[in-house]
């Protein structure tokens, strides 16, 4: 067991500065909480819900994270973030870009709403990418051997009966870091992405209609190994693994986080 770079220890992230998106809530916090407990210098949470992002900041501690408002759309916001991230902490080590909306409406083909898949691109999407940019162009200038990780989906590698904008954009999100894997690979870079199928948080929860117990029991459903209720924290396992030392020769590569599902 190497004690240097923490592998298999719980201090997998030591001295290192993180930034996680969408971490106020859902996945993202439970995995600004992971990262925080593996040693973490900082983990800056990123999100538009104040309150929430401060609470769960203090909630970690204060020395060992905190809130930065961004909207992941707005490119000013994102490189603003990043930047003074750098001149906080001098240097950004992990990125992980997460933050995703899903549609209110069902947005099947033919009911298409194209004012909201506007908006759901504006953030699965562009905001993604935003956050690669930026976050790469930090660890090039400062030449950190960095980790950036997106959460894509499986939705990614089949079809959906419904939340076209949804499945275009997770797909979306794949093309990206395949491209940034290739691009950013001379660097040092890696980029990956983790794909969850169904674990219970806010997002699924309103789009269910459902609470989290009830919306676990039905992604518990979706998966062919049985007995492992779904959870934010087995997503948060994954995205450690991709932004520790411990997968330092995978980049461009999808984890799926499913429990094997197969197919809708
Ligand atoms: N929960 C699942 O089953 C599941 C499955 C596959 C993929 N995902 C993906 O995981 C990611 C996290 O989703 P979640 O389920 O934890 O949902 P969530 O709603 O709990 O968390 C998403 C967070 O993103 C933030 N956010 C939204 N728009 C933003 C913006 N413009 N700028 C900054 N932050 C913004 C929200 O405020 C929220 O805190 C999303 O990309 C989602 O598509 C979730």
């Amino acid at each position: 067991m190497s004690s240097e770079s923490g592998r298999g220890s719980n201090q997998r992230l030591q001295g290192k500065v993180a930034i996680v998106t969408g971490g106020a809530s859902g996945i993202g916090e439970s995995v600004a909480r992971l990262f925080a407990d593996h040693g973490a210098r900082m983990v800056v949470i990123v999100d538009i819900q104040d309150d929430l992002g401060n609470k769960v900041a203090e909630s970690i501690g204060v020395h060992r994270c905190t809130f930065v408002h961004c909207d992941v759309t707005d490119e000013n916001q994102v490189k603003t973030t990043v930047e003074s991230t750098v001149q906080k902490f001098s240097q950004l080590d992990v990125m992980f870009s997460n933050a995703g909306i899903l549609s209110s409406s069902q947005q099947t083909v033919l009911d298409l709403d194209v004012s909201k898949l506007d908006r759901l691109f504006a953030i699965n999407v562009r905001g993604m990418a935003l956050c690669v940019k930026h976050a790469a162009r930090a660890m090039v200038e400062g030449r950190v051997r960095g980790s950036i990780v997106c959460t894509a989906s499986v939705v990614a590698r089949h079809g959906g009966k419904a939340h076209t904008d949804y499945v275009m954009s997770k797909h979306a999100v794949l093309g990206l870091v395949r491209s940034a894997s290739m691009q950013l690979g001379e660097y040092g870079i890696r980029v990956n992405t983790v794909s969850p199928n169904g674990v219970a948080t806010p997002l699924t929860c309103k789009a269910f209609g459902m609470d989290a117990g009830e919306a676990e029991k039905l992604f518990e459903s979706f998966a062919h190994l049985k007995g492992v209720a779904p959870k934010t924290r087995h997503v948060a396992d994954a995205v450690l693994y991709l932004a520790c030392d411990e997968s330092e020769f995978v980049t461009g590569a999808d984890l799926a986080v499913d429990g094997g599902f197969v197919g809708a």
